[in-house]
């Protein structure tokens, strides 16, 4: 089903001037762009009202459903632009599907794949000069989100729910040379469930585990390993990425799906495995196998991928009365090559011999 996203110009876009200023230091999630896509759905009507106007905030009844039951979701993906000025997309396909799981699982309604598409697109030629300059490792971040705007309280699906794209300049997310992290393993929370809303991206996932992040500060660390949820005894994957072992046999080694998300990432990493001569496997890792083989030197390399930080090298790992370094406690070899394997793909410094990108301008 084709749909429009048809754009009403803003009259109040920021200047030239003031965007080149935001453009030189954008940070992340800081600045928004100039305009925002959106449509409504409800039973009868079903999605109507698709459009992209100027970015303005929500005024929301205090009874409005997402307020009390967090029944929402988001994606979270990147325009980017190439030497020759076009802008990129980055398998936007896959979290079109994921934005779908995900609001089946909160019992929102299905947005389709080519609403979701043409949408982001319409968001990224509306505000394209806010596109950062290729050369840097610079983006514009696009959130689509859903969430029910229902004014009632009770525990049932919303009748009216919104669904909106807005878009955020992103700066490099090392600034200065990639450095490697210390993730702290708690015991104290898990992320998800069997049956739970761990490979749903939605709001409540996050809001539930700003306490992990803030035990993980104070324990001197930058982020959480989410161990299962049952057992307490299996990796899962980090705050907001997945997460991945190299060892000494040639094996790229992270966590099945099952609780966790199915990051972008994640499956684009276990694709290019081959081209770095590596086996790519998904299966349960134990903290166990995890602790003995960083000793052992069994496992050589340790890493962490998102669409934010694309790949964060992971040097160390903390616990309650331990602590362990990965390798050389520096960012590996393997690590830095992938990372920058995917980055030449992104932004299209070699063939994109997999057909991942997408072009909208
Ligand atoms: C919990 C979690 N895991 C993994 C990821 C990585 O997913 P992706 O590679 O699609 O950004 C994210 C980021 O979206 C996340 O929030």
């Amino acid at each position: 089903m084709n749909v429009d996203f048809p754009l009403r110009q803003t009259d109040r876009a920021t200047s030239p001037a003031d965007r080149a200023k935001i453009l030189s230091d954008p940070g992340f999630g800081r600045y928004f762009t100039d305009h925002m896509a959106s449509a409504r759905w409800t039973p009868d009507a079903g999605w109507h009202d698709h459009r992209v106007a100027a970015l303005r905030p929500y005024s929301l009844h205090p009874g409005t459903a997402v307020l009390h039951y967090a029944q929402e979701i988001f994606e979270g993906l990147k325009a980017y632009r190439h030497a020759d000025g076009s802008v990129w997309l980055f398998r936007p396909e896959l979290n079109a599907r994921r934005f779908r799981d995900s609001a089946r699982r909160l019992a929102l309604p299905d947005l389709d794949e080519h609403a979701f598409l043409a949408s982001v697109e319409a968001v990224v030629r509306a505000d394209e000069p806010w596109v950062p300059d290729h050369g840097g490792e610079e983006s514009l971040y696009l959130r689509p989100y859903m969430f029910a705007s229902e004014a009632f309280l009770g525990m049932r699906p919303a009748e009216e729910v919104v669904y909106a794209v807005i878009a955020s300049p992103a700066g490099p997310y090392f600034a200065s040379g990639v450095i490697g992290v210390t993730l702290w393993i708690s015991t104290v929370y898990t992320r998800a469930a069997v049956g739970g809303t761990g490979p749903a991206k939605c709001g409540g996932n996050y809001a539930g585990s700003l306490a992990a992040q803030i035990e993980a500060r104070e324990h001197g660390c930058d982020q959480v390993m989410y161990l299962d949820g049952a057992e307490v005894r299996w990796l899962e994957e980090s705050g907001t990425m997945n997460v991945f072992l190299v060892t000494a046999d040639g094996e790229l080694v992270t966590p099945m799906l099952g609780t966790i998300l199915e990051g972008v990432t994640r499956a684009s990493v276990l694709e290019l495995a081959t081209d770095h001569g590596l086996r790519a496997i998904e299966r349960q890792i134990g903290l166990d196998e995890l602790r003995d083989g960083c000793r052992s030197g069994g496992i050589t390399e340790a890493f962490a991928v998102g669409t934010a930080a694309v790949i964060t090298p992971i040097v160390g790992f903390k616990g309650d009365g331990y602590e362990f370094a990965v390798g050389d406690n520096r960012p590996g070899k393997t690590t830095l090559a992938v990372r920058e394997h995917i980055l030449d793909i992104q932004y299209g410094r070699v063939p994109d011999k997999r057909g991942w990108l997408r072009r909208v301008v």
